[in-house]
C-alpha cells in the first residue's frame, strides 16, 4: 500500500506530496484531508440516484469499522514471501465468501493503517484488492475492485513517494501515468467503469501490480536509495525483481 498505495500513508506526508492543481482528486493546498475515496466523476455511468444506491449498498455490505483489532484476521506477508511473487486468478463469480474475503482484507488493512490491499498480499491469489483513502471517516465506504482491468492511462506521468504494507517503513518515488480509466467487477459483481487521478489513480495502479506478482521497489530507478532504505527496514536487495 502506498504510503501511498496498498501500504500506509508516511505521517504527515501527504498535503505537500500531492500536486494541489491536479484536478478531481487532488487536495487543497494545506488540507490534511485526504481525498473522498471515490472521487467525483470516477463512475462515468450512471445518474446521482444510482451513485446513491451503490454507496448505500456498499456501506451495507463492506462497511467494517476503520479500527485496529488486536488480532487482525489475515497476516500481510512482507518482502521475501515468495506469495508476493505469484500472480492471482481472475474470480469467476462474486460470491458471500468473496465479500467476506473482502471485509476481512479491509479489517486487516485499517489494522495495518494503510489505505489499499492486494488478496496476493494475504496469501490469495485471486484479482481482489480494496481502498480506502478516507480512513478517518468512519461512513465513507471502501472501494473493492474485482478482475480489475486499465483500458487506457495517460501520456503524462508522475513521480510520487510510495509505501506499502509488504514493505513496512520503506517509501521511495515511482514513477507512474497520472490517470487511468479501468474497468472491474464491485464487491456485487456488477461490471463497473472508472476513471481516477491523483492518488486514487497511483493506488489502483500499485494494488494492480501485486496481482501480477510485482512489488512498487520493482519499479524504483534510484539504486541507491533503494539499498539504502531496504537495508534501513531490514530488507534485502536480492528480494527486489527490478523490470526496468
Ligand atoms: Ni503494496
Amino acid at each position: 500500500g502506498p504510503s501511498s498505495s496498498c501500504g500506509s500513508l508516511r505521517p504527515g506526508s501527504l498535503p505537500t506530496a500531492i500536486d494541489a492543481g491536479r484536478g478531481v482528486g487532488a487536495i487543497p493546498a494545506g488540507s490534511s484531508q485526504l481525498p473522498c475515496c471515490i472521487n467525483a466523476g470516477v463512475v462515468l455511468a450512471g445518474s446521482f440516484a444510482q451513485l446513491a444506491r451503490a454507496a448505500e449498498q456498499s456501506r451495507d455490505t463492506m462497511l467494517v469499522p476503520k479500527t485496529a483489532l488486536d488480532t487482525p484476521p489475515l497476516e500481510i506477508h512482507t518482502l521475501g514471501a515468495e506469495v508476493l511473487r505469484q500472480p492471482a486468478r481472475r474470480i469467476g463469480k462474486v460470491t458471500e465468501q468473496t465479500r467476506e474475503l473482502a471485509r476481512d482484507m479491509l479489517r486487516s488493512m485499517y489494522t495495518a493503517k494503510g489505505i489499499g490491499l492486494a488478496a496476493p498480499q494475504v496469501g490469495i491469489h485471486q484479482q481482489l484488492l480494496v481502498i480506502d483513502l478516507d480512513l478517518e471517516n468512519a461512513a465513507t465506504p471502501p472501494l473493492v475492485l474485482i478482475n480489475p482491468e486499465i483500458s487506457a492511462a495517460s501520456a503524462s506521468i508522475d513521480t510520487y513517494e510510495e509505501g506499502c504494507l509488504s514493505i513496512p517503513g520503506v517509501y521511495l518515488d515511482v514513477v507512474r501515468p497520472t490517470a487511468i480509466e479501468l474497468s472491474f467487477r464491485d464487491e456485487m459483481g456488477r461490471p463497473r467503469k472508472m476513471k481516477a487521478d491523483g492518488l486514487m489513480a497511483r493506488c489502483i495502479q500499485h494494488e494492480m501490480d501485486h496481482l501480477n506478482g510485482v512489488l512498487f521497489v520493482d519499479r524504483v530507478t534510484d539504486e541507491a536509495g533503494l539499498q539504502k532504505e531496504l537495508k534501513d527496514h531490514g530488507f534485502q536487495r536480492q528480494h527486489v525483481q527490478s523490470v526496468s
